[in-house]
């Protein structure tokens, strides 16, 4: 089975964590979150995927093409202008020749890919949606169907009282083939805007996959921070991990015995913890970083290779890969990146 990952978008929301790196390529855990949906899709049977890339598409390829051991095959195919959700499908059109999956890469979620395939079939459908019921569907595309779950309208980001449904599109499809030549080639389309409501209105056989497992869309920072703490609770098997009271710790971390890891916490590879240091609760430290002496870090999520100084206080923070946070610095409620605080604040 083949899959298509939709990456190309600016991620504007997420800035400034997108200034140097496309949003797909945020650290989930300690490692990128395409490369942990990708392993995940792999779980499920897919065993090729495309790329679709527009922004910083380079960074993407240089990060996977030297990891040839994922055991999955990758194609990249990039835009040398955005042509749009509905564009870059198209674009990838030569790629596909059966039923093919379709993600959003900015997606974290417990959606199972095999038994969506399997309903998809068993429907004789030439597009499944994936949907999830929420309370809020403003800033998602609303899906209405009929009682055989058939859709009959798609409406992205409706305004307020345009549509009565509560069932979003999750940003996971399974299309045939055959629906691509409803897409005009080399021009900017939009899947959501414009895709859908042309195969609805020519009649092609949509249907809508139900799930309510864990689902969310990492599109700001809140709700980056938001997905750690979800994943650290156990709401969530996006990342498979063992711990041991709620502490989950990589290959070769040193943990000097005066210093405290609060759980839930985890700390990646080759990380060093210094004396009388505090880490946790709900924190994520990335791989190769060094949390110095009585420094103490709560609520917050590291990237690779950041240095925290002696007795900096760091809290409900985000801090970019190469930071140093500097000696007795505070870093709360906010992001800090390139060396300096964003003027992002984060939610409590
Ligand atoms: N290749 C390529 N080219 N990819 C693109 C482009 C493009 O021009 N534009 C967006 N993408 C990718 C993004 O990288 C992202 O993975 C995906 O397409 C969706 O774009 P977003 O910018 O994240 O859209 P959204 O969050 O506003 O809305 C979408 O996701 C919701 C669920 O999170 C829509 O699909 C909604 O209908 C859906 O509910
Ligand atoms: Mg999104």
């Amino acid at each position: 089975m083949k899959a298509l990952l939709l990456a190309g978008g600016l991620g504007t929301r997420l800035r400034p964590l997108t200034d140097d790196l496309p949003k797909p390529m945020v650290p989930i855990m300690g490692r990128p979150l395409l490369e942990r949906i990708i392993l995940n899709l792999k779980k499920s049977g897919v065993d090729e995927v495309v790329i679709s890339t527009y922004y910083k598409s380079q960074y993407i390829e240089d990060y996977f093409k030297p990891k040839e051991d994922l055991g999955v095959k990758i194609h990249y195919i990039t835009e040398e202008s955005p042509l749009g959700t509905g564009g870059a499908i198209k674009n990838a059109e030569k790629f596909f020749d059966d039923t093919f999956l379709i993600l959003n890469s900015d997606i974290v979620s417990d959606i199972d890919y095999a038994d969506l395939i399997k309903y998809h079939k068993r429907r004789r459908a030439q597009v499944t949606i994936a949907s999830i019921e929420v309370r809020d569907t403003s800033q998602y595309g609303v899906i209405e169907f009929d009682e055989k779950g058939f859709i009959t309208a798609f409406k992205e980001k409706p305004k307020l009282g345009e549509s009565n449904s509560k069932y979003i599109n999750a940003g996971v499809y399974v299309f045939e083939p055959e629906v691509l030549k409803e897409i005009p080639e080399n021009t900017v389309v939009s899947v959501e805007r414009e895709t859908y409501p042309k195969l609805l209105e020519k009649g092609y056989r949509m249907a809508i996959y139900k799930f309510n497992g864990y689902w969310i869309d990492i599109g700001t920072i809140d709700k980056y921070k938001k997905v750690h703490e979800d994943i650290l609770k156990g709401k969530s098997k996006f990342v498979s991990t063992t711990s041991s009271r709620g502490i989950i710790l990589g290959d070769n971390v040193k943990i000097h015995p005066t210093a405290k890891v609060i759980g839930p916490a985890y700390i990646g590879n080759n990380t060093e913890i210094d004396a009388y240091a505090t880490v946790g609760p709900y924190t994520v430290i990335g791989n190769n970083c060094r949390i110095g002496q009585e420094s103490k870090v709560s609520q917050s999520v590291l990237w690779d290779n950041v240095k925290v100084r002696r007795f900096a206080r760091l809290e409900n923070a985000v801090v970019t890969s190469e930071c140093i946070v500097e000696v007795n610095m505070e870093v709360k409620n906010t992001v800090f990146t390139a060396n300096r605080l964003a003027s992002t604040t984060l939610t409590t």
